[in-house]
C-alpha cells in the first residue's frame, strides 16, 4: 500500500512533476516516422502531459514544438511548412526547428524575434520512429541498447492501442511475474491443461527473485521446477525487455500512455541486412469491442497476451489507488520497482544522473541478451548494483 503522496508522485508525468522530471531524461518514440509526410507534414501529440506538434519541414528536417502559436494561440498543426520552418496559419509568424521565431508577418516585430521562444525539444527520426527528448540540455545520446542499435539483424514494430491509464500500472506489471503463469494460461501451456483456471500454471514455478543489473535493468527472474530459467529486465524507466521485443510505454498524459514494441531478430552468420534500421511495421487487431472507449463501457477482447495485459492495466482505473491495496510476498518486484522510481527521482533532484542514462555519445553497445531469450543468470549477476536482498516480505507489505 502506498500513500497518497506517494502515488502521486510516482504517477504524475507534467511539466515540473517529479515524476515527469525524471521521465524527461530519457529519450522517448513519440510516433511513427512516416506519419509525417510531405503530404501531410504536421502531426498532434500529447506527450507526458504536453501539447506538441510533430513536423517535417521542407528542408527534410523534423522539428517539435508547442502546438499554441506564441503569437495568439492558434494550433501549429495547421500551419504551412517552409525550407525554414513552419508558419502559423493564422498571421504567419514563422518557428524553425528549435523555436526561434524567424519571421512575424504581417509587420516585423524585432523585439519578439529576439526575446520570445516557442517551447521546442530535439527529435530524432531513427529506426522509423520520431524519437523525442523534452528534459534539460544538452540532451544526452540514447541509449545504445542491442535491439535499438545492433546492425546484424532485422527489425519490427509492433504498434499496440493506446493504453487509456497511466504508465506506471504496465510498468509495475513487467515487474510482477507471478501473473504470466495465471493471466496468460491459455496462451503458455503449450497444449497442457491447468490444474486449475485459479491456479493456472502457477505450480510450474519454483521461485522468483530480482536483482538490477550492472545497466541498470531490473530483472525478473524465475525458476521453474524443471530446471528452467528465464529471466527480463526492465530497462528503466518504461521498457520491457523480454525475447526479441523492447515495449515502450510512453505517457501521454496521466491517465493515457502510447504502448509500442520493436523485435530484433539477428541474422544467425551475423550478416548486416541493408534495412536493418528500416523495419516493418503492423499494427495490433482492436482489443475491445469498442475501442473508444474504456471500462466498464465496453469489454476487452483477449485474443492475446498483450490484450489480456491491456485489460489488466486499465481496469486498475486511469491512476491505480494504492492507498486501497494489499500487497503479498509475490510483489516484491512492483515494490523494488516503486522504491527504485522513487530514488531515482530523488537522484535527479539532486542533479545526478539516473540510472539507465548516458552522457558519453559513443558508449559501447548494451547487451541485453537479445540472441539467448533464456537469461545466462551467471553472466549478468556479477555486476549487480543491488540485490534480491533489499526486498523482503516485510517490504512489500509496505
Ligand atoms: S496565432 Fe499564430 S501567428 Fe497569430
Ligand atoms: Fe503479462
Amino acid at each position: 500500500m502506498l500513500s497518497r503522496e506517494d502515488n502521486e508522485l510516482l504517477t504524475r508525468v507534467g511539466p515540473g512533476t517529479p515524476g515527469g522530471t525524471l521521465l524527461r531524461m530519457y529519450w522517448h518514440p513519440i510516433s511513427l516516422s512516416r506519419e509525417i509526410n510531405d503530404e501531410s507534414p504536421t502531426k498532434f501529440v500529447r506527450v507526458l502531459g504536453e501539447d506538441l506538434v510533430i513536423f517535417k519541414d521542407k528542408s527534410g528536417r523534423f522539428g517539435l514544438i508547442a502546438d499554441k502559436c506564441a503569437h495568439r494561440n492558434a494550433s501549429m498543426v495547421y500551419g504551412r511548412v517552409e525550407e525554414r520552418g513552419i508558419s502559423c496559419a493564422y498571421h504567419g509568424w514563422l518557428y524553425d526547428c528549435d523555436g526561434n521565431i524567424i519571421e512575424t508577418p504581417p509587420e516585423r516585430n524585432d523585439s519578439i524575434m529576439k526575446n520570445v521562444k516557442t517551447t521546442a525539444y530535439p527529435v530524432h527520426d531513427y529506426i522509423g520512429m520520431i524519437w523525442a527528448y523534452m528534459g534539460p540540455q544538452p540532451a544526452p545520446p540514447m541509449m545504445h541498447y542491442d535491439t535499438l542499435f545492433r546492425a546484424d539483424g532485422k527489425r519490427k514494430w509492433l504498434m499496440h492501442p493506446n493504453l487509456n491509464a497511466n504508465w506506471f500500472q504496465a510498468m509495475e506489471n513487467s515487474m510482477d511475474p507471478a501473473h504470466l503463469q495465471v493471466l496468460h494460461q491459455e496462451f503458455i501451456g503449450k497444449g497442457k491443461t491447468p490444474v486449475s483456471t485459479t491456479r493456472g500454471f502457477t505450480d510450474d514455478v519454483e521461485s522468483f527473485d530480482f536483482y538490477i543489473t550492472s545497466y541498470g535493468g531490473l530483472m525478473k527472474h524465475r525458476r521453474y521446477i524443471n530446471g528452467m530459467e528465464d529471466a527480463h529486465p526492465v530497462l528503466f524507466p518504461n521498457i520491457l525487455r523480454q525475447g526479441a521485443s523492447s515495449q515502450f510505454r510512453v505517457p501521454i498524459d496521466d491517465t493515457h500512455t502510447m504502448h509500442h514494441r520493436v523485435f530484433f531478430y539477428p541474422t544467425e552468420d551475423g550478416s548486416e541486412p541493408e534495412d536493418a534500421f528500416d523495419p516493418e511495421i503492423t499494427f495490433e487487431k482492436p482489443i475491445k469491442e469498442d475501442p473508444s472507449k474504456s471500462h466498464p463501457e465496453t469489454k476487452f477482447i483477449l485474443h492475446s497476451v498483450n490484450s489480456q495485459d491491456q485489460m489488466a492495466w486499465e481496469t486498475q482505473g486511469p491512476i491505480a489507488d494504492r492507498t486501497h491495496e494489499h500487497l503479498s510476498y509475490s510483489d516484491r518486484g512492483v515494490v523494488l520497482l516503486r522504491r527504485h522510481t522513487k530514488e531515482m527521482i530523488e537522484r535527479v533532484q539532486r542533479g545526478e544522473d539516473p540510472i539507465g542514462y548516458q552522457r558519453d555519445p559513443n558508449h559501447a553497445i548494451i547487451d541485453t541478451n537479445v540472441d539467448d531469450g533464456v537469461w545466462q543468470i551467471s553472466q549478468d549477476r556479477s555486476g549487480l548494483a543491488a540485490g534480491n536482498a533489499t526486498v523482503d516480505a516485510e517490504a512489500a507489505k509496505g
